[in-house]
């Protein structure tokens, strides 16, 4: 990373030269024919002005070829236009299921990046080249968005619920992390730099942290000490459904919808529970709204997310 800004940032990750592809087509197109229409217009005016001889233009009709041609070529580049983009977006939009996960919690106005391997940075992101990595977003106040231009992602973090977004770099080095979204004063100051590092480096780079264990373990703290474990047993009689082997299992609401459990759905069934009830029980639960906030509960679904039963195992996404 340079300190200065350069006008087209580095390409340092597998989206980039894909995104970039597309934007250099569209702007060859709109170049083109901005160029051709702007020729066009100076050889009419100058071909077809008004002369003594020539007071009444001459009667045009319309050629059905003509037609067809220039309705069929911009329709034509506009689909390859979507077609292409779309593969793009689909692709950016399904993350890797071997991806390292690493948490966001955006708040006025800083980054707070935690690896699900433990250790959590301020306004730095440490990862390793080669290697998917999936980000899972959350704001604790007003919205923010999470823009690395070398890796060309940007995504809306929103108050309220989960976004998600995955990078695969390619090169290492310091890149620019900014937030997109105006979110007061000090938006402009709310910055940082994603660190891409060899493999060695990195795994050198964690142990150096803190232990792996740290956000589970104060995930189990939280858990006991709110008293969770009260009615979440595993036992027939429980209050709460077991939280055995919850992440990645399919389960029935007592509406009859399935859901997948997935972040978005426990972090939703803490902070608003009467809103996906399992069935077979009662609305009971109560929110956790005011007592947690979106880092303590990221650090409980690292917790929950280690709570396996011997004889099952946990199906991947
Ligand atoms: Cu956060 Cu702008």
């Amino acid at each position: 990373m340079d300190s200065d800004l350069p006008l087209f940032p580095d390409q340092a990750s597998t989206l980039a030269p894909q995104v970039d592809g597309l934007f250099f087509f569209i702007l060859a197109v709109t170049v083109f024919f901005t160029a051709l229409i702007f020729v066009l217009v100076l050889v009419f005016a100058v071909k077809y002005r008004r002369k003594p001889d020539r007071q009444e233009g001459a009667k045009v009709r319309a050629t059905l070829w003509l037609e067809v041609v220039w309705i069929g070529i911009p329709l034509g580049l506009c689909l390859v236009m979507f077609l292409w983009g779309a593969r793009i977006y689909f692709s950016q939009q399904r993350p890797p299921s071997d991806a390292l996960d690493v948490y966001v919690v955006a708040r006025q106005w800083m980054w707070k990046l935690q690896h699900a391997e433990g250790p959590s940075e301020i306004n730095e992101l440490h990862v390793p080249i080669g290697r998917p990595i999936r980000l899972t977003m959350a704001s604790q106040d007003v919205i923010h968005s999470f823009f690395v231009p070398a890796f060309r992602i940007k995504m809306d973090v929103v108050p309220g619920r989960y976004s998600t977004a995955w990078f695969q770099p390619t090169r290492t080095g310091e890149y620019h992390l900014f937030c997109a979204e105006y979110c007061g004063t000090k938006h402009s100051g709310m910055t940082g730099r994603v660190v891409v590092m060899e493999m060695a480096d990195y795994e050198r780079w964690l142990s150096g942290g803190t232990s792996g264990a740290g956000l589970a373990a104060a995930g189990e703290r939280l858990f006991l000490g709110l008293g969770c474990a009260t009615c979440h047993t595993s036992d027939s009689q429980a209050r709460g459904p077991s939280l055995d082997n919850l992440f990645g299992k399919t389960v029935t609401l007592r509406d009859g919808r399935a859901v997948e459990a997935d972040d978005a759905y426990v972090r939703e069934s803490i902070l608003d529970p009467a809103a996906k009830v399992v069935a077979g029980f009662e609305p009971l639960m109560p929110s956790y709204r005011a007592q947690l906030n979106e880092e303590d509960v990221i650090k409980l679904l690292a917790y929950l997310k280690t709570l396996k039963t011997g004889a099952e195992t946990r199906s991947v996404k």
